[in-house]
């Protein structure tokens, strides 16, 4: 049923070989479509990790957490940038796994932070305003400044956001705080958007974890309903992509990929896609079959991708043993105490 509906949608296939060399090149050749089509390339010049702890406190969620806050510092030939973010590390526990989690505000709720602590796991929070600022600034401001514009296919916030964290990631790998084998990258809504494409390009990403990421994330663009590109394409958001994107506006038929292709990359180490049953813009059967298209690429190395029966989920359900996870929460747009809550039981049940 569920491969019809991809049919029916005209979703295209992978098309990922079951052999290296063919495989990574087809692989590498999708990265290079993703962003010139839709995302922007990210500056490819050589980079300098000057980045460092600028202070430690040591007793931090009541005693639970040790937090270091960290400049990042990226240094190029051309150019300097610089933001903050933090690590915690839960008292006692040597280089725990880690979430690098995609904030809306400065640092990690106490809760959440909290929670992660207790649940066995680092947090590393980063504040993707402090990268990059949500609005179109013509890239006129941190990140955004580091390399040079063209209107077609230079990074668009997203694939700034996305750099950023991979940034991040290199210094959490150098510092010796955490486990290196072992880091998720989450992230909800244009931040789903944002882990999505940061764990798809970036392979030192054991797991990512993308929540009610909708259009430009982990949904279908082919046949969705709630936000299309057409409203990607406006003022609030046109700036998250790079030029080439407004190509598609009402075309979605003629875009050489879709999410799924995206979603791929990952394999073959995990993806944790959620999403929530009102959430309508996202659209959580685009979400969904997205998951279930992605599998394509999961096979081509031999291991599974969805393990889920064959029709949409009802609300509340949740598929966990395949290398691709998937729930479907009953509510509105949000990353709650129950998503995170399914990540860690995920991230337990597949020790990653
Ligand atoms: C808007 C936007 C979505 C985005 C969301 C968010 O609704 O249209 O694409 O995911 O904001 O980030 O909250």
């Amino acid at each position: 049923m569920l491969q019809e509906e991809l049919e029916r949608r005209g979703i295209p296939k992978i098309g990922l070989p079951m052999q290296e060399p063919e495989r990574e090149a087809r692989r590498e050749e999708i990265r290079q479509i993703l962003r010139r089509e839709f995302y922007g390339f990210a500056p490819e010049f050589p980079l300098t990790d000057e980045s460092e702890i600028v202070r430690t406190e040591e007793n931090s969620f009541g005693g639970k957490g040790t937090t270091y806050e960290i400049e990042v510092r990226v240094r190029s030939p051309f150019a300097y940038t610089s933001f903050p973010a933090t690590l915690t590390v839960p008292k006692g526990m040597e280089k725990p796994p880690v979430f690098l989690c995609y904030t809306f505000t400065p640092t990690i709720a106490d809760g959440l932070g909290e929670e992660i602590l207790d649940n066995g796991y680092a947090v590393a929070s980063l504040y993707y305003e402090g990268i990059a600022p949500d609005k179109d600034d013509q890239f006129a401001n941190g990140a955004g400044r580091f390399c040079r514009r063209n209107p077609y296919d230079s990074w668009g916030k997203i694939a700034i956001w996305a750099w950023a964290g991979s940034r991040l990631l290199d210094f959490l790998l150098r510092s010796g705080l955490c486990d290196e084998k072992r880091v998720a990258v989450v992230g909800h809504s244009r931040l789903g958007k944002t882990a999505l494409f940061a764990g798809a390009m970036d392979e030192r990403f054991s797991l990512v974890i993308s929540n009610d990421s909708g259009a430009g994330g982990a949904a279908l663009l082919r046949g969705k309903t709630g936000e299309k590109i057409e409203n990607l394409a406006m003022k609030g958001s046109r700036f998250w992509f790079c030029g080439n994107m407004e190509k598609y506006v009402k075309k979605e038929e003629e875009l050489p990929f879709d999410a799924h292709f995206l979603a791929g990359l990952v394999a073959p180490r995990h993806l944790y896609v959620a999403s929530a049953s009102e959430d309508d813009w996202a659209d959580p059967k685009a979400e969904f079959l997205c998951c279930v298209a992605a599998g394509e690429a999961y096979e081509s190395y031999g291991v599974n991708g969805l393990a889920a029966p064959d029709r949409f989920p009802e609300p509340g359900e949740a598929f966990l043993d395949g290398r691709i996870g998937y729930h479907l929460r009953k509510g509105t747009h949000y990353m709650g105490r129950e998503d995170w809550k399914q990540f860690f039981v995920y991230r337990r049940m597949h020790d990653v």
